[in-house]
């Protein structure tokens, strides 16, 4: 009969071991994983009070973590000291007693009584020690069969592993977030850098103060609206800031010069977008494009920009927003060779010149923001707040209107 109950006890064990080998491996969140894995094994041996701790090596506790059967005991922990836990065997079962002598159990003797503990079960995975069970009272016969012992240590050797996974997880997550402060802090760094750079280009222009500047809020606008990838918007941000660094090596008379040009001058000006691209294509950024962007803001869609004469399908959308932004900007600002145009001038310049200065969608876009900023339906407004504020929003808002339905006729 008892060899009968044995063999029944045994089959038993043995599924709930793959039960337990399925929760280990299942996708559940961790702590639910290590419930149910508790449940098991107190299913499995009878135990209807149980608890797990995970060990927290810098403060010396073993802090619960999950629980059944028991009472009153959240938030409890135990007080470990590192060379206690080299006195256990490892993932073995010790009953209450052969520790009772020990310092661990005097300092936790409270707790172990409100955990009801009559097996401490240390989890070791390797040699690292990463958390215990604590079992109650069994409900069938109090001690465990030798056959039994070497079934809870298999059990506790898979709890062990789960627990130290976890724990080179979120060492791991911790890592990870780190990382992503560290790289924020970069960013911002880099961003400076690079927002330094647009003041020194812009410095050097006395006409184009803050022009950069400008041209990367228009642009990002533009490109928002087009609902690119945050990243991206960042790249059109940067190329925006910086795509007239190629005037640094330009001569500052030539580029302040308020009659007109030399056709030899006006060369020499021409060379800023080529220089800009050789400064910047040498500088790994980490965004797509931005040397293309910039070397490209001086296109037309009817190939009559410089420095390639490109056309069609070889203009990138980055390429025509940054040029609109750039030549909105030039119109909406004094210049040494002539007075910005108003708000309601600029608007019907752009309109002029769809098709052949401008792309015709990009533009589309950037009247549409425009017309959303001037209405108040946007979070920040990225382009009026730019603009001289001599204008009457109510006719903006018309003009707009007219131009879009216009457009989409
Ligand atoms: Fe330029």
């Amino acid at each position: 009969m008892k060899r009968k109950w044995d063999l029944k006890r045994l089959i038993f064990n043995i599924s709930s071991l793959v039960d337990l080998g399925q929760e280990v491996t299942s996708s559940k969140g961790f702590n639910e994983k290590m419930k149910t894995t508790l449940y098991v094994v107190t299913g499995m041996f009878s135990v209807p009070k149980a608890a797990l701790f995970v060990y927290d090596s810098n403060h010396h506790r073993l802090e619960l973590l999950t629980y059944k059967g028991l009472r009153e005991i959240d938030g409890i922990s135990l007080y470990i000291k590192a060379r206690h836990t080299k006195t256990f065997n490892k993932n073995e079962p010790h009953n209450i007693d052969e520790i009772r002598n020990n310092s661990f159990y005097e300092h936790n003797n409270n707790a172990f009584k409100k955990l009801r503990t009559k097996t401490f079960i240390p989890l070791f995975a390797k040699d690292e020690f990463v958390g215990a069970i604590t079992l109650g009272k069994r409900l069938v016969r109090a001690s465990y069969l030798q056959s039994e012992k070497d079934v809870l240590k298999v059990v506790a050797n898979q709890m062990a592993i789960t627990l130290h996974n976890s724990s080179l997880f979120k060492k791991l997550t911790a890592k990870v977030s780190e990382n992503k402060g560290l790289y924020e802090n970069m960013r911002h760094i880099y961003h400076d850098t690079i927002q330094a750079f647009a003041a020194a280009i812009d410095a050097k222009d006395a006409y184009t103060k803050n022009h950069s500047y400008r041209v990367a809020r228009y642009a990002v606008a533009i490109a928002e609206e087009l609902e690119w990838k945050e990243k991206d918007v960042e790249g059109i941000y940067v190329a925006g800031l910086l795509h007239d660094i190629g005037k640094i090596i330009i001569d500052s008379k030539v580029l302040n010069k308020s009659e007109g040009l030399s056709l030899t001058e006006m060369s020499e000006i021409k060379r800023h977008p080529h220089i800009s691209y050789d400064i910047l294509s040498k500088i790994r950024f980490p965004w797509k494009d931005v040397a293309h962007f910039v070397r490209h803001h001086h296109e037309r869609v009817d190939g009559k920009g410089y420095p390639d004469s490109l056309t069609g399908t070889d203009l990138s959308e980055g390429m025509k927003i940054l040029a609109l932004a750039d030549a909105f900007d030039a119109m909406t600002t004094d210049r040494p060779y002539r007075k910005k145009l108003s708000l309601t001038e600029a608007l019907h310049e752009v309109k002029k010149c769809l098709g052949t200065q401008f792309d015709s969608r990009i533009s589309n876009v950037f009247f549409r923001v425009l017309q959303k900023e001037s209405k108040g339906e946007t979070k920040e407004a990225q382009i009026l707040p730019h603009l001289d504020k001599d204008f009457d929003p109510a006719i903006i808002i018309t003009l707009l209107e007219g131009i879009i339905a216009e457009l989409s006729a």
